[in-house]
């Protein structure tokens, strides 16, 4: 620690979990764990736990929200009471959460087939049972998995990873002590096909050179988080054949 208070988070190269700077932690995503949603989807990032589930599509309610043109996306993110020793306790949502929601509707607004399903509402429940940084990016993972599980069409399955700065280094992924303690973390969402970004948020200050880099550094690890999402559906559909004996 520094007088500051402020612990080194990189020593001699390596970051405290032992980590290089591009280097994602690992990831794990089973899909369609939830009988009785229409999609869903688990994932555990580094020490993250998130499930995500999808309903709908079904008539909007109520009737003022809904549009005529298009289905509209609910998302609802949420942390557990006992997801993180900073949420001890604490139930309903707040001023992170509704951000966070917001903009993972906004994600999966521009790859999701929305004119298909005029007047109905798609729900996304994204629930957060332990968090260790990257929540959101790890959410919206799990969340392109389950919806992709349901059959609802979309036109790419996107991916979320963050990539922080600590001192003048670009970190990939950042876990929670990282991201208490960077100068910046850059969330981004993109899609893998055309690589559209679909979300940028920025906490901190990074230089325009910065990021640069940082796409290109979070593009980079989509190609592995890609094909993490593409194997947890392949081997659910694989379940289900070998299931109904197909
Ligand atoms: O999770 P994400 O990095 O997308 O969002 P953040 O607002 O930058 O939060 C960073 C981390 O702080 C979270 O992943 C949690 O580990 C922790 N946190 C928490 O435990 N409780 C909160 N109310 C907010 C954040």
């Amino acid at each position: 620690m520094s007088g500051s208070d402020k612990p080194e988070l990189i020593i001699n190269g390596k970051r405290l979990d032992g980590r290089g700077m591009d280097e994602l932690r690992d990831i794990r995503i089973e899909a369609k764990v939830i009988k009785n949603a229409i999609g869903s989807a688990y994932i555990e990032w580094g020490n993250n736990k998130i499930l995500a589930g999808v309903y709908g599509p079904k008539e909007a309610l109520p009737k003022h929200v809904s549009d005529p043109e298009r289905a509209i996306i609910k998302c609802r993110y949420a942390m557990s009471p006992f997801s993180s020793l900073e949420e001890h306790g604490r139930t309903g949502p707040n001023r992170r959460s509704t951000e966070i929601s917001k903009v993972t509707k906004e994600t999966f607004e521009n790859v999701m087939l929305l004119e298909q399903f005029p007047g109905s509402e798609i729900d996304l429940f994204i629930d957060v049972l332990q968090a260790d940084g990257g929540t959101r990016a790890a959410g919206i993972t799990a969340a392109a998995v389950a919806l992709a599980s349901s059959g609802i069409p979309m036109s790419d399955i996107p991916y979320a990873v963050s990539v922080g700065k600590v001192g003048s280094e670009l970190v990939l992924d950042m876990n929670k002590i990282e991201d208490n303690y960077s100068d910046a973390d850059l969330p981004l969402s993109i899609s893998p096909r055309t690589g559209d970004i679909l979300l940028l948020q920025m906490d901190g200050n990074m230089t325009k050179e910065e990021i640069k880099r940082a796409i290109e550094m979070a593009k980079k690890a989509g190609q592995k988080i890609s094909d993490i999402q593409k194997a947890a559906l392949k081997l659910s559909y694989e379940r289900t054949l070998e299931k109904y004996k197909i």
